[in-house]
């Protein structure tokens, strides 16, 4: 259980898959922050299965969440109907690139982790702008800093395996992006840049962090090992090679419960990572 639940009164967290109960830690504090007490009214973009829709609405404000995916949008239903949030969020399909609302509507517009499927972000950023009210929020949730939780030297292999996960995961990214984006705009600029482009003014940018060590929640457990095991499974040769053979056996040792090496009997983990956003104000 991830601790801060605890004082959060609302049972349906505890539901939450892995990726997001570890992640409530960083995103609580930032959503907190974003909103500072105001009943805002916000418009969620690509909201996907409404996870942080609906941490916003723990903190008092109107949510309307868009998202082209049908199966998405009926799971972000089904976890609503086991919040006390029913009649303060709304979820309807939606294309990003042509919102369904009027001009000037919402207080804050929220986009996380959903620019970077986007082949026209200048196009995309200039629609939300055009749906927030004049002063009226947009924040970016993209990047951040890489997760790291191994010492330099594991023991096992080549020292310096964490920083090779972390080539190997850019070296998918990239590929990936390419493969879904065939047609995208080439925008090679930073995400305050976007906001720059688009005439934002007050542009800012923060980012949350987290920490653990053992002993780890069952959360924290799943999420360490899907660390470890996607870096396996991508490396399927869809997009060339990810891994040396040598990484590669370490990987399999230390996902292997039944080995000395697994990585859950290791005592020195120390997992840290942190989430971005940028925020920009839509002149008056
Ligand atoms: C990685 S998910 C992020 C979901 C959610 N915002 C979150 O942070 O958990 C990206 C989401 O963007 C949605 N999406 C991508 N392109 C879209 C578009 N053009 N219009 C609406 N939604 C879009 C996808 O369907 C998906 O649900």
């Amino acid at each position: 259980m991830v601790s801060s639940h605890e004082n959060s009164h609302a049972p349906w967290l505890e539901k939450l898959d892995f990726h997001h109960q570890v992640e409530y830690d960083i995103i609580q504090p930032m959503i907190s922050w974003l909103c500072d007490g105001q009943n805002l009214h916000i418009l969620d973009a690509g909201c996907g299965t409404g996870t942080t829709t609906l941490l916003f609405a723990n903190q008092g404000c109107m949510l309307v969440g868009v998202d082209q995916d049908e199966t998405a949008l009926q799971n972000a239903n089904k976890l609503l109907e086991q919040t006390s949030h029913v009649g303060q969020v709304v979820f309807q399909r939606g294309n990003v690139n042509q919102l369904p609302f009027e001009d000037d509507t919402f207080d804050m517009v929220w986009t996380s982790y959903v620019l970077h499927h986007i082949a026209d972000k200048l196009h995309v950023v200039g629609e939300l702008k055009r749906v927030l009210k004049p002063g009226g929020r947009l924040a970016i949730r993209e990047g951040g800093l890489p997760l790291q939780m191994l010492p330099h030297d594991i023991g096992l292999g080549e020292p310096g395996l964490q920083d090779r996960l972390r080539v190997a995961q850019n070296t998918w990214f990239t590929a990936m992006t390419r493969h879904i984006l065939p047609d995208e705009k080439p925008y090679p600029f930073g995400w305050s840049q976007l906001l720059l482009d688009s005439k934002f003014t007050d542009v800012q940018a923060r980012t949350f962090v987290t920490d653990f060590l053992p002993p780890f929640n069952k959360a924290q457990q799943q999420f360490i090992l899907h660390y470890f095991q996607r870096t396996l499974d991508r490396d399927d040769g869809k997009y060339g090679p990810l891994l040396n053979d040598a990484d590669k056996k370490t990987l399999e040792q230390l996902t292997n419960e039944n080995s000395e090496t697994f990585i859950l009997k290791r005592r020195d983990l120390h997992v840290r990572y942190g989430l971005s956003v940028y925020l920009g104000v839509k002149p008056a």
